[in-house]
């Protein structure tokens, strides 16, 4: 089975690097994007510059995520975030590459420095002019109080979640790191991604190109599923789960 073949190159591997999308945070209540019933299937995005040009983007921007907070405090690693974490754990992974924002690789384990985080964090906040970050609670605390969302104390930008919009800059370091490990590791697993935003999309061809195994789970098809080595189209938790160790 696929399982069987995975656990066979988990085994040969020397460096692997898992690769991360929304799909791997579903089974632990997060809705991914472009699933059914997924973030964008109900709302449109908020690009990057209309949260910057408008006070009514930004307002709405902050009503979603708040309504959102219920759903992330309650989360809880899943067994593919567990699986990475064994595996991290017995030395096989360096670090782990996610365009996901909700925190739950380092809940499961990794330590922040070994979570590459591609589209940044909606566990905190930041003001896009200085940098500055602010707990959640300030935010909604600030939005209660002024009926608006609120700008920096500091320098008076606009606070937004500590993530990457369309059409925002990509985290130069996060990049750089994302890169190295892409080139240096023999098996990479590309896990609940569609595989359709870039310039993250690029890190498992980018990977291969370098020589290493390409992996992909994910139970829709995907793009690169032509150049992987094993495609497992099933679900993420059955495939990883047995792969939960110590
Ligand atoms: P998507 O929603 O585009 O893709 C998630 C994939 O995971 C889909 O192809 C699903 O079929 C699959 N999936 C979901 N649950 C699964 C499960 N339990 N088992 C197996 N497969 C499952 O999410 P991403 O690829 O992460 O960026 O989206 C990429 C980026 O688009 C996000 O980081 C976000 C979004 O816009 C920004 O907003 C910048
Ligand atoms: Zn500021």
């Amino acid at each position: 089975s696929g399982v069987e073949r995975l656990g066979d190159m988990i085994a040969a591997a020397k460096t692997i690097v898992p690769f991360t999308g929304a799909g791997i945070s579903t089974e632990c209540g997060i809705p991914d994007f472009r699933s059914p019933g997924g973030l964008w299937t109900r709302n449109r995005p908020i690009p990057f510059d209309e949260f910057v040009a408008s006070q009514d983007a930004r307002d709405e921007s902050w009503r979603r995520r708040f309504a959102m907070e219920p759903t992330f405090a309650a989360s809880k690693p899943g067994r593919g975030h567990r699986a990475l974490a064994s595996l991290y754990r017995a030395g096989k992974v360096p670090a782990v590459i996610t365009q996901n924002i909700d925190n739950l690789h380092q809940a499961s384990g990794f330590a922040a420095d070994h979570v590459i985080e591609l589209h940044g964090n909606t566990t905190y906040a930041r003001c896009i002019g200085c940098g500055q970050t602010y707990q959640l609670d300030w935010v909604r605390q600030q939005f209660e109080a002024e009926g608006a969302a609120p700008d920096c104390t500091v320098c008076d930008e606009p606070v937004k979640t500590a993530t990457v919009s369309f059409g925002q800059a990509m985290p130069e370091d996060a990049m750089q790191r994302a890169t190295e490990l892409s080139q240096a590791c023999d098996l990479f697993i590309a896990i609940g991604s569609s595989l359709v935003v870039w310039p993250a999309a690029g890190f498992p061809m980018m990977a291969k190109n370098c020589g290493a195994r390409l992996v992909i789970i994910n139970r829709e098809p995907t793009d690169q599923d032509d150049i992987a080595d094993l495609v497992i189209h099933d679900d993420i938790g059955e495939s990883l789960g047995p792969f939960v160790g110590n």
